[in-house]
Order: structure tokens, then C-alpha cells, then sequence
């Protein structure tokens, strides 16, 4: 395995040893490396272990200082303040890392395998079946879909969940006006230039609401209404072949979506709510014989402690309504134990919503104490805050209905390709076609990246004149910071790359390759927190150090020996890897040519 050690590791373990020999009681105690702007790293752990130890901090310092033994590795150690250790690693510890990262034959920049991959099943990605999706279902497909290929590159076995709303009452309205309405869903199939996904769209929204409007003024309608819904749970052949009309004409709006959004949904991993109609009593039994749910009014219910409404009474979950109907929570509590004991999950994540908190809180409890989940096997829910409007409400249009998301989509593609257009010139010299595919790859990238920049939990404005700028955090920024390596590497004709770790490196240099070398342990964090932020955070960060060491070290310079040409080619094709590779962590693609 071509895993590399990190220098902030390598430190972190010399400093360890020097630690250990001169405080044999330290052997354990962690040095506290951090990043630092006075040298590359500050030790601050030496101040408590002196403290405790009832020795003087500086002098202990000293003591350690003493003891470090890293030739290579390490330029310059000084005591600093009260008892800091200020940390400088040499230029050529940098530079023959970033061999070693460029060099793995896995092309994997020297990332490790996480030490203890197991297998987390993903709920992302879950619209709902005859309904428009909103931006809330594009951000969990956009951040699922991150963590899904985060987690896949750390070796973890991901099984993807779409856990779509295609149940409920609901249905029997739609169905019932379909029966009456028999050629409303007609068309003809898409390769036959049948309905589009936006069609499709259209077609079920004016069915919801011409069935809705009916349901809402006609009695005998209602009535119909309601019968079918017993027809559809009691599994008649005839009212499920409707059903499924839906569900089909639904999944082509759904597929549409997300294929503009450059993302893979495969249909075996559609397992919506219906997927677990056979399961539900069976919950609701085994809930029920094991006392943790009780029934209270004709509901089987479930209690809380600390979970009561504004009037202090008791807030149940629901598992079974009184009229012997199950909801959202029966079906939820059926998925995880499909999760846990069919699926073989040790992790379960759910990228939902944080309004739906108390109901995720309240399964995973329930499920707790129905020894379903235990300290083997855990639930998460990666919460995701809501998207505000310029005018920091939730995004809504101006008659206050739901944003279309192609047609959002659209319009980011059309500004970004505006983008692209501008910038072009005789050098980039792209073509028309050119124009148009990375003005996709930059439009979606930029929408993508917006959300996935921000950590999920938090609100945050959709403002797409921010998203497409090239200054700021953007991913624009960062597509176009690649794209100019990407040039220069066209650009160097004969000039090989090649690392030369006996070169001293100016400032730049040296930041750039730190962080590049931080890589490694950034996905990993990323990855465990399930947090794509600082995966973004890092990338943006990577970019701008880049544009700083352009500035300042010329590479191909016909004023430089060829030993240092070959040495920033190589500073350049390493960083241009890394950002590609990290972006494509976050499900963003990076244009060659910009
Ligand atoms: N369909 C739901 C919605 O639109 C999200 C489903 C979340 N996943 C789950 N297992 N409950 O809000």
C-alpha cells in the first residue's frame, strides 16, 4: 500500500519521542502540534505535562529540544514564549514528500485506506413521488453525494439509500382522478420523443392539482378518493398498476434533475417508502411485544422523557395510528432495521433536513431501545440547514411557490457560460462545443460547491451572481486556478517535471507544498465527520496559496536553471492533481481548458 506518512504526522511522532525521553511519565501525552504562522508548526502541549509534571515549562522545552532527533526532517527547533516548541521541517522533507504522494502508483496522492472501514448505508436523495423538488432535495443529493465519494476513497463499502416519498394518502386522490381522467399520464416513451422530465413534471403537477381541487370541493369525489387508498394498501392489482404510473412519470422528473446536476442515481437503490410496506407490522409487533412502544388511545406510541410540546405533555412518536394506519415513523423504523440486519450497516446517515431532527431523534431512540441500534451500530443524521433567498427568507419565487430546479439549474449553466465566453481569448482559444460543456461543468460546479463550501448544518443564501464569481470562494476559482497549471504543464515543451528535494524553496514554495502535503489527512477528516466543507475549505485554500506562488516564482523562466523549472513543474503538476482529485471529491469536475 503507497499510503505516505504526512509530515505534520512524522513531527507529530518525533516530537513524541523527544517528549518521552525527557519525561519518562509523558511516554503517552500528545505534543499538541498545530499549524502555526511563526514557523511551520507550534508544539503546545509541553506547557500542562510541565505544569503537572511540577517541573518549569521553558525548562522542560529546553529538556525536549535537546532529545529531538529528526536530521532530516526538521530545519529548525526553538523554544518559544512560555514553554511553545516552534517547529520549521526542512525544504527537503517537503519536497521528497510530495514524490512520495506524486509518486504512489494507485494515483491516489499517498491518501490512506481508513484503518477500520466498515459499511454505512446513505438515505440521500429522497424526493417525493408527484411532487416538484425543491432546493432542500438538492441539497441532499448534493451533499450525499459528496460524503458518497468521500467515504468510497477512504475504502468504506457505501450502500445508497433514495428513500423517496412514494406512499401515503395522497395517492388515493391522484389515482382515483386517473381512473376518472384515464389519458392524463398518456405519452409516449421518452426515446420516442415521449414526455421530458420536465414534461413529466408538468404533467403530474397539473394532476395534483386538478385531483386536489377536486378533493378539496367534491364530497363523492373524496369519498372515491378514500376507498382507493384501502384498494392501494390492501395491494389491488389494478390500483398498484396506476400507482406505479406515478411512481414511473415521477422517476423520469427525478432522473432529469440529477442527470443536470451531473449525478449518478441508480434505480436499485430507489428503495422508497412503499419498499417497506411489508415490513410495517412486523415492526409495530416486535415494538409492541418488547414494551418499548405501548398503545395509548388506540395509537401505538412511543414515550420520551425529555421530549414534551408547548403544553409540557408528552410528544409520542407514532409508530401506528388509531385507525391502524402507519406513517412516516413505521416506515422509517422498518428501514432501519432493513439497514441494520439485511444490509449489514454499522453506519447509518441520513442527509435530511434539520427540521425533521426531532423525528430522526426520536426513531434512532426508539430503535435504540429496541436494540437495533447499539454501540456496534450507529444512526446519524447529517442535518442540513435551509436555503435562504437574497432576502435571507427561504428561497421561494416571488409568488411564493417552490423554485423549478432545472430551471435554476439553467440559469447557472447560462451564467457560467457567459463566464467561460468572457474569459475566452486567442490563447485559451476554446471552441463553441468547448464553450457550452465547460460552461455545464462550471455552472453545476458552482451550485454545488456553494452548498457543499458552507457546513451543512447552516443556513445559507442562494445567490447565484456570488456562486459564479471568479474572486472569492467560489469553485470558479478553483476550475480556474486548475486550468492554468493545466496550461503551464502544456505550456513547459521540453521541461520535464521532476522533484528535486536538494533545492531550497522560497516562502511560497514551502507554504504551497505544506499544504498539499495536508491532503491526505484533510479527506480523511473530511471523510470521518462527514463534513465536505473542509474539504472545500482546503481546496479553495490550496487555490489561493497556488495563485500566491505564481505570482511570486516565476516557472517557466528562461532566468531559471532547469533544475528549478523542473522542480515548479513539479510543485504545479502535484497541486493540479490534488485539486482535481479533491474536486472530484465533491462530485465537481475541473475543465482542462478554461
Ligand atoms: N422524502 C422526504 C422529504 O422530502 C425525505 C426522506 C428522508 N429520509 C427518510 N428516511 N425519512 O422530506
Amino acid at each position: 500500500m503507497a499510503s505516505v506518512t504526512s509530515l505534520s504526522a512524522s513531527v507529530h511522532q518525533r516530537l513524541a519521542d523527544a517528549l518521552a525521553a525527557a519525561l519518562p511519565e509523558a511516554a503517552a501525552a500528545d505534543p499538541l502540534l498545530r499549524r502555526s504562522d511563526r514557523a511551520d508548526f507550534q508544539a503546545n502541549g509541553i506547557l500542562a505535562l510541565a505544569k503537572r509534571a511540577g517541573t518549569q515549562p521553558r525548562e522542560l522545552a529546553e529538556r525536549v529540544l535537546a532529545a529531538v532527533d529528526a536530521p532530516g526532517l526538521l530545519a529548525d527547533v526553538e523554544v518559544s514564549g512560555p514553554g511553545f516548541l516552534n517547529i520549521t521541517v526542512s525544504d527537503r522533507a517537503i519536497t521528497e514528500n510530495l514524490a512520495a504522494r506524486a509518486a504512489d502508483p494507485e494515483g491516489r496522492l499517498g491518501v490512506p485506506f481508513a484503518e477500520h472501514p466498515g459499511i454505512t448505508v446513505i438515505d440521500y436523495a429522497q424526493p417525493n413521488v408527484a411532487k416538484e423538488m425543491h432546493v432542500g432535495h438538492l441539497r441532499s443529493a448534493v451533499i450525499g453525494d459528496a460524503v458518497v465519494r468521500m467515504l468510497e476513497f477512504t475504502g468504506e463499502t457505501v450502500v445508497r439509500r433514495h428513500h423517496i416519498g412514494d406512499w401515503g394518502t395522497q395517492f388515493g386522490m391522484l389515482i382515483q382522478y386517473l381512473v376518472e381522467h384515464p389519458h392524463e399520464l398518456d405519452h409516449k416513451a421518452p426515446e420516442a420523443g415521449g414526455a421530458t422530465g420536465e414534461e413529466a413534471m408538468s404533467n403530474l403537477d397539473r394532476l395534483y392539482k386538478a385531483a386536489r381541487r377536486l378533493f378539496d370541493t367534491d364530497e363523492e369525489f373524496k369519498v372515491r378518493a378514500r376507498r382507493k387508498v384501502v384498494d392501494l394498501q390492501a395491494g389491488d392489482p389494478e390500483t398498484l398498476a396506476l400507482w406505479q404510473k406515478f411512481v414511473d412519470e415521477s422517476k423520469l422528473y427525478f432522473q432529469s434533475v440529477f442527470h443536470k446536476l451531473d449525478m449518478e442515481i441508480h434505480d436499485a437503490d430507489v428503495v422508497g417508502e412503499s419498499g417497506y410496506n411489508s415490513m410495517l407490522a412486523e415492526t409495530c409487533r416486535l415494538l409492541e411485544e418488547s414494551g418499548v412502544a405501548v398503545r395509548s388511545e388506540g395509537a401505538l406510541c412511543v414515550f420520551f422523557d425529555d421530549i414534551k410540546g408547548p403544553d409540557g405533555k408528552p410528544v409520542p412518536l407514532i409508530v401506528q395510528k388509531s385507525d391502524g394506519g402507519y406513517g412516516y415513523a413505521a416506515t422509517d423504523l422498518s428501514a432501519v432495521r432493513d439497514r441494520v440486519f439485511a444490509l449489514k450497516a454499522n453506519t447509518l446517515l441520513y442527509v435530511v433536513d434539520a427540521r425533521q431532527a426531532l423525528h430522526f431523534r426520536m426513531v434512532f431512540e426508539t430503535a435504540r431501545r429496541a436494540g437495533w441500534l447499539n454501540d456496534d451500530v450507529s444512526a446519524v443524521q447529517l442535518a442540513f440547514g435551509t436555503v435562504l433567498g437574497k432576502d435571507g427568507k427561504p428561497f421561494k419565487t416571488r409568488a411564493g411557490e417552490t423554485v423549478r430546479l432545472e430551471d435554476l439549474l439553467d440559469e447557472a449553466i447560462e451564467r457560467a457560460t457567459a463566464v467561460v465566453r468572457e474569459k475566452n481569448n486567442e490563447k485559451v482559444a476554446l471552441s463553441e462545443d468547448e464553450i457550452v460543456t465547460n460552461g455545464a461543468h462550471i455552472g453545476v460546479g458552482a451550485v454545488k460547491y456553494a452548498d457543499l463550501s458552507t457546513s451543512a448544518g447552516r443556513d445559507y443564501k442562494f445567490d447565484l451572481d456570488q456562486m459564479v464569481s471568479l474572486n472569492g470562494d467560489t469553485s470558479v476559482y478553483i476550475q480556474y486556478a486548475y486550468a492554468r497549471i493545466r496550461s503551464i504543464l502544456r505550456l513547459s515543451g521540453d521541461a520535464r517535471s521532476a522533484a528535486h528535494p536538494e533545492l531550497a524553496l522560497a516562502a511560497p514554495e514551502r507554504a504551497l507544498g505544506l499544504h498539499v502535503d495536508r491532503f491526505a489527512e484533510t479527506v480523511a477528516e473530511a471523510a470521518a465527520e462527514f463534513a465536505p466543507h473542509k474539504l472545500a475549505a482546503y481546496l479553495y485554500q490550496l487555490a489561493s496559496l497556488f495563485t500566491t506562488f505564481y505570482a511570486e516564482c516565476q516557472v517557466l523562466s528562461e532566468a531559471n536553471p532547469p533544475e528549478v523549472v523542473e522542480n515548479r513543474l513539479f510543485l504545479c503538476d502535484t497541486t493540479a492533481r490534488t485539486l482535481h482529485q479533491g474536486m472530484a471529491l465533491l462530485g465537481i469536475r475541473t475543465p482542462d481548458r478554461l
